[in-house]
């Protein structure tokens, strides 16, 4: 019998905790899963400090604290000082909706290091349809100022997709007015709500590439005044993206209800088993969880990643686009220009909808 390879144990850098799927701002980009988990179901304030308490143990550095919307949550300035406490960099992921300026002065107070909060376009009317919310372009820019004023490091978030990439100018611009450190301009990921409203969010390839050239001239004119961190969308490259830096290797992400996932997509491939921070503590789970070990390592891979020089470099690409596009979680992610299904991607790329967008909702 072969001996079993045997696979290093990495230490988690990063935990998304996920304190809700609550949010009032209906996104049709949201990657959450299309089936939210409820309030009556969520983890309360005392778990979350444990499971802070279990990170620093496992030696993770930072938490970012997500949603859905964190601001949903009555206890959010006491999660935010137990990961404090709990000797985290503590980032909120907000849509700025649902905080308000006397939390977020608590929320400095209990040692909040850094905010990311989302724009969804620099044209106030565009913005507030693509979040289905009128009134939450104003709202962010009120809290944009108040972090800003409150000298906590800010960095802009702009998911871009048909409806606003050809505008990429004009929402750094806005990323520079709010006083922003760092703007992060991703494209949309396909998954969740995201995967649903696919043909109405596909940007063409021709506003992909004039995207591309917009983020070159965008890096040499503000050079010194805002990082920007952009990555070629993943319908349009010839490589996968390192997933989560490789599944169950450097990162993990805590549902509202507790259950532990390698990636925020995770629940969409059929038969892996979570466990929950309510039954194993997260040492146990990082360790041992059939989910983290099921895509650990090279072993599990087919043809072609099994024997190519990349596959330790991207780890195959995602897994669960793998499984969403070829229905086979262990394939070749098809975003891979050596992938057997890589026609695919290309022609899911030239599908195109103009109807409404499902927008997300409990
Ligand atoms: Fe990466 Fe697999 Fe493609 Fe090689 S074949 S580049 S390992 S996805
Ligand atoms: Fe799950 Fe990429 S989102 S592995």
């Amino acid at each position: 019998m072969a001996a079993a390879t045997r696979v290093p144990l990495y230490t988690p850098l990063g935990l998304l905790a996920e304190l809700t799927h609550r949010c009032p701002l209906g996104c049709p980009y949201c990657s959450n899963p299309l089936a939210l988990e409820r309030r009556e179901d969520e983890l309360d304030t005392a778990t979350w400090a444990r499971v802070f308490g279990e990170a620093a143990a496992l030696g993770m550095l930072q938490v970012h604290l997500s949603g859905g919307e964190p601001g949903a949550r009555r206890d959010l300035v006491e999660i935010a000082a137990a990961a404090h406490r709990a000797g985290l960099y503590t980032n909120l992921i907000t849509s700025a909706v649902g905080i308000t300026a006397d939390t977020l002065q608590q929320l400095a107070d209990a040692g909040l290091d850094h905010v990311q909060i989302s724009i969804q376009d620099s044209a106030p009317g565009s913005a507030d349809r693509i979040a289905g919310y009128d009134g939450a372009f104003a709202r962010k820019q009120a809290l944009a100022a108040a972090v800003v004023a409150l000298k906590i490091p800010l960095t802009v978030n702009v998911v871009v997709h048909r409806a606003n990439i050809d505008r990429i100018a004009d929402m750094v611009a806005l990323a520079l007015k709010l006083g922003g450190s760092r703007v992060e301009i991703a494209h949309v990921q396909y998954y969740g709500w995201a995967l649903r409203n696919r043909a109405a969010l596909m940007p063409s390839a021709e506003q992909v590439a004039r995207a591309a050239a917009a983020v070159d001239a965008l890096r040499k004119r503000h050079h010194g005044e805002i990082v920007i961190d952009a990555v070629v969308p993943d319908y349009y490259a010839r490589l996968p993206k390192p997933c989560v830096g490789g599944w169950g290797r450097r990162s993990l992400n805590v549902t509202p209800s507790g259950k532990v996932l390698p990636c925020h997509a995770a629940e969409s491939i059929p038969g892996l088993e979570f466990w929950s921070v309510r039954e194993h503590s997260l040492g146990d789970i990082w360790k041992s969880s059939p989910a983290f070990n099921a895509f650990r390592g090279t072993a599990w891979m087919q043809e072609p990643c099994k024997s190519c020089a990349r596959r330790e470099l991207d780890f195959g690409g995602c897994r669960c686009q793998a499984f969403a596009l070829t229905g086979d979680a262990r394939a070749t992610d098809p975003v891979c220009h050596l992938a057997p299904r890589h026609a695919d991607v290309a022609a899911l790329a030239a599908a195109h909808d103009d109807g409404p967008y499902a927008y997300r909702r409990m």
